[in-house]
């Protein structure tokens, strides 16, 4: 029998779901064929910026009063979807940022239906995420008491593995006390180490210059005899070296560390070797001669790498795997009584998640990683990775065959360097024209390849981890700096 609760106790009437699902389903539809409109025609939608009237219906502008779903659908096709960042293009090259794909896109729709909270508990989404883990711990070939999470990216795996790091070397005494007084931690990485990896150790509470930067050889990797010096110094100053960390892929010119030299200075020395793979680690699935680069990244302690960049998963995902599985548990896991496990029921299930990083409360990452996995399969993924090196080491021999460019480094794996060759342009800052020719191109909705400074000269950079780019795109893309370069020349001439 319904208990009368009488006429004093008036609910408000404070619902989100609607009234006609229909009209919902009516709604998605139409959205969904939006999105796989705006996919299908991608190469006719380069980068461009916001249009500002698009940025002013979106304003939130207090946003006290909704305005429904139809309406917000809309705004969302019309006013946001035409304007992403432009990684979704076969000519885009910039920073170091995948595609996404659609069997991704597909799971995103189920994963936000199913919303499920991943940081733990007995449900189908912990055992996605443990099936992934499971994967790449094959792929890396780690122990199968290695253990992994999935996180936003690289710079969060990062974190994650130089906390368990500092809890090696410090022992119990790191999760109560914090940081000991004088313990003065020291890692060591290559010169060209991504900013992430200071950014981590200053997070971990080490700060940034506890990673000792070591000078690189000829192939743009850490120097070992360097490394070895650093270390020696830092001894001999009392100081207590815990970690180095390689680099996979360097961010500004795509330079391999040696791994297994730093494995062996790793093993010699009692030192945790951490390394960086954010995107070049995924060259363990490509063919001869890219895969030997990443030879000796299953002797890690751990690794840090992205889905999102050359696995061509929709952001945000990145992977922390660490060998020592318990360790890892151990640096994190805190259950509180709202917290503990149950032999029975929802509370049940392991591992939970939420054990092995600092995310009470995760998304369901992993859905869209296992789509990714399970419809193109990692053979094909290597392929395009594969492919993708196919690509910059031609985007460098049309370099190298054009008067007006200069190679600026050999092209190891995905990322060429190259940049207008000094004074082709009389009369214009060598350094800006750079930086002319990379704007002009973005903004012409020509192509995305992005600068950066290599030996104190700012440079072109296109890193290639995009699935849709053809021969043609990397012509194209050369073509399009040698016109520009030729224009310029034209004008200041007249
Ligand atoms: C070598 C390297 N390490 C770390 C990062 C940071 O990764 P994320 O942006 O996923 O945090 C990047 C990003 O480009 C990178 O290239």
């Amino acid at each position: 029998m319904p208990r009368d609760r009488g006429d004093d106790r008036p609910f408000l009437d404070a619902r989100l779901d609607p009234s006609d699902w229909d009209e919902t389903r009516h709604t998605l539809h139409e959205l969904v064929d939006a999105c796989v409109d705006h996919l299908s025609g991608v190469r006719d939608r380069p980068w461009r910026p916001p249009a500002p009237a698009s940025l002013a219906a979106t304003e939130l502008d207090g946003a006290d009063e909704g305005v429904g779903l139809v309406r917000t659908a809309r705004e969302m096709t019309e006013h946001v979807l035409p304007f992403g960042s432009g990684n979704t293009h076969p000519r885009f090259f910039g920073w170091v940022q995948g595609t996404g794909n659609a069997a991704a896109l597909a799971a995103e729709i189920v994963a936000a239906t199913m919303n499920a909270n991943v940081g733990g508990r007995e449900h189908a989404a912990v055992h996605v995420e443990r099936d992934v883990i499971g994967w790449a711990r094959d792929v890396f070939a780690f122990p199968s008491e290695a253990s992994g999470v999935l996180v936003a990216g690289t710079s969060q795996a990062t974190v994650t593995a130089l906390a368990v790091a500092r809890r090696k070397v410090l022992g119990v005494r790191d999760r109560a006390g914090g940081l000991p007084d004088g313990a003065d931690l020291c890692a060591y990485a290559s010169a060209s180490v991504h900013t992430a990896v200071r950014n981590a150790a200053h997070v971990a509470g080490l700060g940034r210059d506890a990673v000792r930067l070591v000078p690189t050889d000829e192939d743009g990797g850490i120097d070992l005899a360097s490394l070895q010096e650093a270390i020696d110094a830092d001894v001999a100053a009392r100081r207590t070296p815990f970690c180095l960390i390689g680099t996979a892929g360097s961010v500004d010119m795509g330079a391999f560390d040696d791994l297994h030299g730093l494995a062996d200075v790793a093993r010699e020395r009692d030192l945790w070797l951490h390394v960086d793979g954010a995107f070049g680690a995924w060259l363990r699935l490509a063919r001869e001669p890219w895969r030997s680069l990443v030879a000796g990244i299953e002797r890690a302690d751990s690794l840090a790498c992205d889905f999102h960049k050359w696995m061509f998963v929709q952001y945000d995902v990145g992977l922390a795997l660490v060998r020592d599985g318990e360790l890892h548990r151990e640096t994190f896991a805190a259950r509180p009584a709202y917290l503990e496990g149950q032999a029975r029921g929802l509370a049940g299930g392991e591992p939970w998640f939420a054990d092995y990083g600092v995310d009470l409360s995760r998304g369901f990452r992993a859905l869209k990683v296992w789509a990714t996995l399970r419809a193109y399969g990692s053979r094909l993924l290597g392929d395009v990775v594969t492919r993708n090196c196919q690509l910059a080491a031609y985007m460098g021999e049309l370099v190298v065959a054009s008067d007006e460019l200069e190679l600026v480094a050999p092209v190891r794996s995905n990322v060429c360097c190259f940049r207008v060759a000094d004074g082709v342009v009389a009369g214009y800052d060598d350094d800006a024209l750079q930086e002319r020719v990379a704007a002009d191109l973005q903004l012409a909705g020509e192509a995305v390849v992005s600068t950066t400074m290599v030996a104190g000269r700012t440079v072109l950079r296109a890193a290639i981890t995009n699935h849709r780019t053809e021969p043609e795109d990397v012509e194209a893309t050369v073509e399009g700096v040698r016109r520009r370069v030729a224009a310029f020349g034209a004008a200041l001439e007249v």
